[in-house]
């Protein structure tokens, strides 16, 4: 174990399988070199800011693929029946990601037109595609049911909507009905989504309705339920009872003759963020689910269902590091120093918006001992535009590549071009090699879209 600066430990990428990622802070491959440099998927962080500047998405293969085939390999061994596992792509959206995703085995739950339409022109077969949304419009209902993709059904207007799409193009639209399980959990409020007072999905108490309704509309491919109980969650017993009141749910529908055999029990699995996070690991994340499923299956004569999941964060947040310039630096005497970088709340809301914690390092300075405690500010005009609060770093200079961990799921995805930033670009790297998966945004890609009427032109 090499310890670099306090808040990190580098645990050896010799035994990078064996790791959880989601238990990891670093990537699997990130190293230092002997100068004292970080490296992740064998590329040193300060050579790629040089050859792609800053701030810069940087995305470990091989972190993403270790954590999907743990998902893969852990059902298998734990789950006696037929799984899917999808990648909750709301994480981080974009063709390469899709892509690999869908080349580890992996469907993808997209939430509107745009996630739809990336994850098909990354080639993802509209069979392994199920699309979300409490508020679906009818141009996006139109394009799922026309591609085949599993539609979640959240509300009784969308039920009708998709009803009315079935019979047009000789169709039969495949429908999962989401529930909101009244499971609470420890998260922050606004990635809570599982109790009851929530915007997503039928109330439980509305589920005999919602099978009349399937009753009387065999022109729709029922197939199962769906519940997500929210994000970052440490606990395994939630997702313990959810799998308790999900087969419940099984059983009503058989008990009025709909033989559903899909149960999709969501995502929610966390990552560590700092030291003191401690998530369980994927593979036993994935134990207690398909513990649960099968002893609930079998108190009831239930055949196993169809097991469907839908990682996001776990799949993919400790994959990525986004690396950003130092700047300027202002010192209070006696209350903090502020260092700021030439990236902030655009490229990761995060902090921002759920007090998110993260660790940090600055790349090029790894042996240098830590020697002050900092507050690493963003360049926004938002007093609140901090992304690490008191953290120990070694003394900076403008110019270093201070370098943030866990940024691989809701960053790029929740980006931002608040104050006209370009969105940064990002690169995919694996056994030395860097490749371009998202461009940085040019100043004339932020005006595309601006017109200027006639009688304003000067
Ligand atoms: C319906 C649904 N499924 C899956 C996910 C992915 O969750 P996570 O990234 O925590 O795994 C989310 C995210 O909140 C979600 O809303």
């Amino acid at each position: 174990m090499v310890l670099l600066h306090p808040q990190v430990t580098l645990i050896p990428s010799a035994s990078a399988d064996a790791e959880s990622p989601n238990q990891q802070i670093l990537p699997l491959t990130a190293d230092v070199t002997a100068s004292g440099s970080l490296m992740v998927g064998g590329c040193e962080v300060v050579e790629l800011v040089r050859q792609f500047g800053s701030p810069l998405y940087i995305l470990d293969e091989a972190t993403v693929r270790a954590a999907a085939r743990q998902y893969r390999q852990s059902f298998a061994q734990f789950y006696p029946g037929e799984v899917q596992v999808l990648y909750a792509s709301k994480a981080w959206s974009c063709l390469a990601v899709c892509a690999i995703a869908a080349s580890e085995g992996l469907g993808i739950d997209v939430v509107s037109g745009g996630e739809l339409q990336t994850a098909l022109q990354a080639g993802v077969p509209a069979a392994n595609i199920y699309f979300h949304g409490n508020n679906k419009s009818q141009g996006e209902l139109a394009l799922a049911v026309q591609q085949g993709c599993t539609l979640i059904a959240d509300n009784w207007l969308e039920l009708e909507q998709i009803a009315e799409q079935a019979g047009q193009n000789g169709q039969r639209p495949r429908v999962m009905i989401r529930i909101t399980p009244g499971i609470e959990c420890h998260t922050h409020e606004y990635i809570r989504t599982g109790h009851l007072d929530s915007k997503f999905g039928f109330d439980p108490d509305q589920l005999s309705d919602v099978l009349v309704f399937a009753q009387a509309h065999p022109e729709l491919d029922w197939i199962g339920f769906h519940a997500h109980i929210g994000s970052q969650i440490f606990e395994l017993k939630p997702h313990q009872d959810l799998t308790q009141v999900i087969v419940d749910w099984l059983v009503q529908a058989q008990q009025v003759g709909l033989p559903m055999q899909e149960l999709n029990v969501g995502g929610g699995l966390g990552i560590r963020y700092v030291e003191t996070d401690n998530p369980p690991s994927i593979a036993a994340w994935v134990k207690v689910i398909c513990e649960g499923i099968v002893n609930a299956c079998a108190a009831v004569n239930l055949p196993l269902p169809k097991l469907l999941c839908e990682p996001g964060r776990s799949l993919i947040g400790s994959a990525c590091v986004t690396a950003y310039r130092v700047g300027s630096r202002k010192h209070i005497p006696n209350l903090r120093t502020y260092v700021s970088v030439d990236g902030g709340m655009s490229d990761n809301p995060r902090p921002i918006t759920y007090q998110s914690q993260y660790s940090a390092v600055v790349a090029n300075r790894m042996h240098d001992p830590t020697q002050e405690i900092v507050t690493v500010a963003g360049k926004h005009c938002e007093s609140g535009d901090i992304l690490l609060k008191d953290i120990s770093l070694p003394q900076t200079q403008p110019g270093d590549i201070l370098t943030v961990f866990g940024t691989g799921a809701y960053n790029y995805s929740m980006a931002s071009n608040y104050n006209r930033l370009p969105r940064p670009a990002a690169v995919l790297v694996q056994d030395g090699h860097a490749e371009l998966m998202i461009e940085r945004e040019t100043y004339t890609d932020l005006l595309r879209q601006d017109r200027l009427p006639a009688r304003l032109v000067r």
